[in-house]
């Protein structure tokens, strides 16, 4: 039924963001022999294997977590760095960072911003892709208990547990504060992709239907700031700084 009412929703509220960024944007972006850190990458990484053979690609996976590192499958990171990304420095050698459904589990996006722009080397990219803290499920997320919002995430959506389920501060996670950072630390915007997609609420049509009655509101009102989740293609341009000012 949720799936039906959302027929008769522009495409931009249909789309989903992560699905977007992992089959449209990222391959769009990798080039043969190219150095990536996949920072958050976890047990999930971004690039297959078939891929990343195919492209020669070395890949180094970047996590706060050894055990999400260790479950990644066999021989997809050629070189693994346990650490928080918001303590990180980099050493520019990086053709591209991804960052994926990430920066909403760092307590301080702006160190987690600088620690992406030390990592690429100047002319690199960083893609990202996260959350706005100003989506329903962010709120609540910030909102309930951890205990209690993951025993329901788990009992709503079983299949929940391979991806969700990590601590969530959405510091600073909406586009306009992480386009400012992102300016901040000497990386410029070359493109925005804003969703108004998510399925959190599809369990319940009347709460769906409410859900979806608050965002065309709230687009209304607040244009791509509305936006569920967003994506960045942002590049460092030759010659900029590694190390930035922090707050
Ligand atoms: C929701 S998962 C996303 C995994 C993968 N990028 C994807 O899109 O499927 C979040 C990942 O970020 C990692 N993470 C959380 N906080 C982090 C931090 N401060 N520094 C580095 N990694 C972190 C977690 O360990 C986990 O692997």
């Amino acid at each position: 039924m949720a799936r039906s009412f959302d027929r008769f929703l522009p495409d931009a509220f249909r789309r989903d963001g992560n699905r977007d960024f992992a089959d449209q944007l990222v391959p769009t972006q990798l080039v043969p022999g190219a150095l990536i850190y996949d920072v958050g990458g976890g047990k999930h990484p971004n690039v297959g294997e078939w891929r990343r053979l195919q492209l020669g690609l070395s890949i180094v996976g970047l996590d706060i977590d050894a055990e999400e590192l260790a479950a990644a499958p066999a021989g997809a990171y050629e070189r693994t760095i346990c650490a928080d990304i918001s303590s990180y420095r980099g050493s520019a050698d990086a053709d591209l960072a991804i960052c994926q459904a990430v920066l909403e589990h760092v307590s301080n996006t702006d160190a987690a911003m600088r620690a992406l722009a030390s990592i690429i080397k100047p002319g690199g990219t960083v893609l990202l892709f996260l959350p706005s803290r100003t989506a329903v499920y962010a709120a609540l997320n910030r909102i309930l208990p951890h205990v209690w919002k993951r025993w329901l995430l788990y009992r709503i959506y079983p299949r929940s547990q391979q991806v969700q389920g990590f601590p969530a501060y959405y510091d600073r996670c909406t586009p306009s504060q992480i386009l400012n950072l992102a300016r901040k630390h000497g990386l410029e915007v070359e493109s925005a992709r804003y969703f108004f997609y998510s399925d959190y609420f599809s369990f319940c049509f009347p709460l769906h239907v409410a859900w979806r009655m608050w965002q065309l509101l709230f687009r209304l009102l607040r244009g791509n700031q509305a936006a569920e989740t967003f994506s960045l293609v942002l590049h460092k341009a030759a010659g900029k700084p590694i190390e930035t000012r922090n707050t």
